[in-house]
């Protein structure tokens, strides 16, 4: 692993992947950030975060992924990771909200916004960006966010959780390329946020209806029972949990 560590950048997944064209790159290059000043989430949203408190990483990982279709295993693989290390903390009610945020109880705890390269030879390189709230205690609008310092009231070292992610990160994509998609699955159904749970849900026309998790299918869309006993899928688009 190549660790680069920064204090201020724009977004860590901006500069790695500018990294990543522009050079061949060690598998497991990480950048790790203090503060950053256009972090960005899932679906053009923006990632805000107190400098120097929390977890605002950037992983590199190539030669794993054969097929742009194998993409939902890296999701998991990552939320599984996080989920693996909070655990190990002793952090309880841990779960994975699909695709990939990490909750503690009903808050979110972290995000991540996986981006993938094709290179010239054809081959996938995936940046990894993970915001995991750690010693930030207050977060003023966001009423779901928590953090590990909310939730035991005890301070983290960032760069310890950091490598133990990446401990985990790389027993998981053994698994990955061990073609092991089966204990990935069960895993993450396992961890799954509101599985099984009826819950109120919200469609792309804003129309809320009631529906039950059955599980994600293996092009990463989730399915969910709905009240006329069919089963729809919904990609990530496509639905929002209300809850
Ligand atoms: C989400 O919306 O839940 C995903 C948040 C991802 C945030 C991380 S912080 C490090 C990396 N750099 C970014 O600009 N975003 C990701």
């Amino acid at each position: 692993m190549k660790l680069i560590k920064l204090d201020a950048i724009d977004s860590t997944n901006d500069f790695l992947k500018k990294m990543a064209q522009d050079q061949a790159l060690e598998n497991f290059t990480v950048i790790l950030a203090k503060t950053q000043n256009k972090g960005r989430g899932q679906q053009g949203s923006v990632w805000l975060s107190e400098p120097g408190k929390n977890l605002i990483t950037s992983i590199l990982i190539s030669k794993t992924l054969s097929n742009i279709k194998d993409v939902f295993l890296l999701n998991i693989s990552v939320a599984l990771s996080i989920t693996n290390v909070l655990e190990e903390l002793k952090i309880s009610s841990i779960s994975i909200k699909w695709p990939n945020d990490i909750m503690a109880g009903k808050n979110k705890i972290a995000g991540v916004l996986i981006e993938n390269l094709i290179k010239e030879n054809g081959k996938i390189e995936s940046i990894v960006g993970i915001g995991l709230n750690v010693n930030q205690k207050n977060f003023e609008d966001l009423t779901k966010a928590s953090s590990l310092r909310c939730i035991t009231d005890k301070e983290f070292d960032i760069e310890d959780i950091l490598n133990r992610i990446i401990q985990k990160l790389k027993f998981y994509v053994q698994k990955i390329i061990n073609k092991d998609e089966t204990f990935l699955w069960k895993n993450y159904h396992e961890k799954l946020f509101k599985n099984g749970v009826p819950m109120a849900f919200e469609n792309e026309l804003n129309e809320r209806f009631m529906g039950i998790i059955q599980g994600v299918n293996q092009e990463g869309k989730l399915e969910v029972l709905l009240e006329d006993d069919t089963i729809k899928k919904y990609g990530i688009k496509e639905i929002k949990m209300l809850y």
